[in-house]
């Protein structure tokens, strides 16, 4: 099968790209990266998550790119910021952060037509042992993942990778949200589980390009999602951290759109 634009969809309706698309992705990966290096200085105790949320959606405009999230399904604004019990899509606005909460700060940009969608974990002020853990945990979950990209493997074992090692760190994975696909659009088949079984769910094949977006609770797994019908919460109301990269099957494995031009992905204690 192919699409409009002439490439080949799998079965599974996973479009198949080209080097030429690599290039764009890579592009519009780097800046939503550099985004999230940026906003760290703006991460503080007293700061609050609008204003950080304020500065994203003007040096988007600033770069010449567009935000993907604002306008997508109602969504108004160009960051989800999500704090301590907080699992995704949290809503930026006037509460301010305390010393020691954590927060996932997470951008999409399109660049020439490209997604770029990213997200990491910030510390305001003081972190604790236990948190570090959980972050720390979180992140190499991402990385495992990743590690499991290459061409013959399956999405099963992207989930299980992750999966395996978070539960042997007696935390748990997030089933309730899950990575994309995207590329020309932000989001696109298939669903990636950070969760699952080796050797089943689809092929991966070089050209693919998804995220890989796990998200970790120290305690049980459920969420729920609250009035505003965006912000999703663990419902034991323990801390849950995620990290995200979009990335593109390679021949012999994966390019990470989304690295930090800093080398500050992981957060610095
Ligand atoms: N960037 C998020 C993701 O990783 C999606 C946010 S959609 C929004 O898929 F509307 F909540 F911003
Ligand atoms: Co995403
Ligand atoms: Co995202």
């Amino acid at each position: 099968m192919k699409d409009k634009a002439g490439h080949r969809v799998t079965r599974d309706g996973i479009r198949i790209h080209t080097p030429a698309d690599f290039a764009g992705m890579h592009k519009a990966g780097r800046l939503a990266a550099q985004l999230l290096d940026e906003v760290a200085e703006l991460v503080s105790p007293g700061q609050t998550t609008g204003a950080i949320d304020a500065y994203v959606e003007r040096r988007v405009t600033e770069e010449g790119a567009t935000s993907a999230t604002i306008g997508y399904k109602g969504y108004k604004h160009a960051t989800c910021i999500s704090v301590n019990h907080v699992v995704c899509h949290g809503i930026p606005g006037d509460k301010t952060l305390k010393d020691g909460d954590i927060l996932n700060i997470d951008v999409t940009v399109i660049v020439d037509g490209w997604f770029g969608d990213t997200s990491r974990m910030y510390v305001a002020g003081k972190l604790s042992r236990k948190t570090e853990r959980l972050l720390q945990v979180t992140h190499d979950s991402l990385m495992k993942g990743i590690e499991a990209v290459k061409p013959g493997n399956t999405f099963g074992d992207i989930g299980y990778a992750i999966q395996s090692f978070v539960e042997a760190n007696r935390m748990s994975v997030v089933r309730d949200f899950c990575g994309h696909g995207l590329g020309t659009v932000f989001h696109a088949p298939p669903n990636v589980l950070h969760y699952g079984r080796q050797g089943t769910g689809p092929v991966l094949e070089e050209g693919m390009f998804f995220t890989i977006e796990p998200m970790v609770n120290l305690g049980r797994p459920e969420t729920k999602v609250l009035a505003d019908d965006w912000t999703a919460v663990t419902r034991d109301k323990s801390l849950s951290a995620q990290f995200e990269h979009s990335v593109g099957v390679t021949a012999d494995g994966a390019e990470i759109f989304t690295l930090s031009p800093a080398g500050t992905f992981h957060p610095t204690y």
